[in-house]
């Protein structure tokens, strides 16, 4: 096979950031081509380069064997690059072909033959199994058929090479594959796919060979069918990461939670909770294991405050909790790593020091009178950071502006501050790429040996199972198999997550 792509050494400075050093990248034509690394490594700067939409500092782009320069997009796209961003670029009030038309520099004049760009992006789109409507407009689209629209437009563009920059983190799992379908038959039709990805699965799923960066550095390029994911995850994040840990044995303390028959509705009004009994003790990690939308969100909403029971017996640490605030969870000793750590975890536009106060404001040291000491939350905010090693250029940005996985650790600092009873994780390394999952897990792991009694709730099977001392399935609304962490297989769990029954 011919190389089609060569970016040789690029060097890319931002103010304060080294995103590409010395990156090189070799791409075949014809191959799906994996760029794989942690967040920040700069993986999506470099990609960036090739499109013409930021320059560089350093190095060359050589296409075709030829060596270009790039003043914007334009002169990119006259070679055949296109990309999809992470964030589209569509106009939601405009119709799907409207948009199609729209972005097609080779659709010249005024003179816009509506009828034949339609015939021809229906081709396209039959060609490459991206049946679509044409008509509807973007905005009652779902986020997958935007996507859609967008590789489309690549190839209405007569784009052959083709950048996609994290295509998935927006996708269903069908909807992955059914994405992996279409870069199969873009391949097979000789176009050329760099797919940028965090996810050690996806590269293992979709791709032939696979280049991993990690802090803006080329570690290696591997032949994807020649590694595995665990090579992978050590050339990510840069030393062993640990698949299974190790769970720390604890003497198991007093107990923390009960439930007693707590039944409750859903936002619809509809019975999420049927009855829920469980408990959990000092020191003891209890998993809830269910397939998504059998009442785990109620649950977890309802030991924070954020929900009402209608009815049932809930206490922490032998205080009666059941209609009570989330105020009065907190001052209880409740901390929660929230499902949605977007809605529920931060105030994205406030910067990071105000969001480790979030729950503390009433508190010695930082409130004096009724006033705040900034100062003060400044400095502990800053001892956070370091301690639970937030990447983040100072704690006066805003929150929006760190990384899915630092957006987590700053969460779990400010909730691990409360020296909590009790520690409600839900879903709890849900988006995050290896090294921040890695490291959540071992946070939980730290909350159980300081005794705290930690309920978690997680739809990944595999963290249940690694992390939990006792495992109860959850099916409509009702716990309805336990199991001691070490007796538990997967199939047994899978069967009663679907409804079944114990086979045991
Ligand atoms: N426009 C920019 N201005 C300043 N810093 C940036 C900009 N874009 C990216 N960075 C920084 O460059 C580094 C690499 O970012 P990026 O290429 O987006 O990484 P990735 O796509 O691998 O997650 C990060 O530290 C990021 O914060
Ligand atoms: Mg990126």
């Amino acid at each position: 096979m011919a190389e089609i792509v060569r970016l040789d050494r690029i060097v890319k400075q931002f103010p304060g950031v080294l995103a590409n050093d010395e990156v090189s990248l070799e791409v075949e034509e014809g191959e799906i081509h994996c760029l794989l690394g942690e967040n920040g490594a700069g993986k999506s700067t470099l990609m960036n380069i090739l499109y013409g939409l930021i320059s560089h500092d350093e190095g060359d782009i050589i296409i075709r064997g030829e060596k270009v320069s790039f003043t914007g997009p334009g002169d990119a796209i006259a070679l055949g690059i296109g990309m999809v961003h992470q964030h589209f670029m569509l106009i939601p009030v405009f119709t799907v072909l409207e948009n199609l038309i729209l972005g097609s520099e080779h659709v010249k004049g005024l003179s816009l033959d509506l009828e034949k760009s339609r015939k021809e992006l229906i081709e396209i789109s039959e060609k490459y199994g991206m049946e679509m409507n044409l008509d509807a407009y973007v905005r009652d689209i779902s986020v997958g058929m935007q996507q859609r629209v967008e590789i489309l437009k690549l190839l209405y563009r007569g784009a052959d090479i083709m950048i996609f920059d994290e295509p998935t983190a927006i996708l269903t799992p069908q909807e992955i594959q059914e994405l992996y379908k279409v870069m199969e038959s873009l391949r097979q039709r000789g176009k050329t796919i760099i797919f940028i990805t965090h996810k050690l699965k996806e590269v293992m799923e979709c791709s032939d060979r696979v280049t991993v960066l990690r802090d803006g550095r080329n570690v290696q390029s591997v032949i994807t069918s020649t590694t595995n994911t665990r090579e992978l995850a050590r050339m990510m994040v840069g030393r062993e990461v640990i698949f299974n840990i190790e769970r720390p044995v604890v003497e198991v303390g007093k107990e923390i939670l009960r439930m007693e028959d707590v039944h409750a509705v859903n936002s619809r009004d509809l019975p999420a909770l049927n009855g829920i009994n469980l408990h959990v003790s000092q020191g003891e990690v209890v998993g809830i294991a269910g397939i998504d939308g059998n009442g785990q969100t109620e649950l977890v909403e309802i030991l924070t405050g954020l929900r009402r029971s209608v009815s049932g017996t809930i206490e922490i640490d032998g205080h009666n909790m059941r209609h009570k605030t989330t105020g009065d969870f907190l001052n209880t000793g409740t901390a929660h790593i929230p499902e949605d750590r977007l809605l529920r975890g931060l105030v994205l536009d406030f910067p990071i020091y105000e969001n480790m106060l979030l729950g503390f404001e009433d508190k010695k040291p930082f409130a004096r009178g009724p006033f705040l000491d900034f100062q003060k939350a400044r400095e502990w905010s800053e001892e956070l950071v370091e301690k639970y090693d937030v990447r983040t250029p100072n704690v006066g940005v805003t929150a929006r502006s760190l990384s899915g996985g630092n957006q987590q650790k700053a969460v779990i600092a400010r909730e691990f501050q409360r020296k909590p009873k009790l520690l409600i994780a839900s879903q709890p390394t849900r988006g995050l790429d290896v090294g921040a999952i890695e490291f959540v897990h071992e946070q939980i792991m730290e909350a159980k040996k300081k005794m705290t009694a930690v309920l978690l709730v997680s739809l990944e099977l595999s963290e249940i199972m690694n992390l939990s001392d006792r495992i109860l399935v959850i099916y409509e609304g009702k716990i309805i198999g336990e199991f001691k962490a070490d007796e538990a297989t997967e199939t047994d769990l899978g069967l009663l997550m679907a409804g079944g029954h114990n086979a045991g």
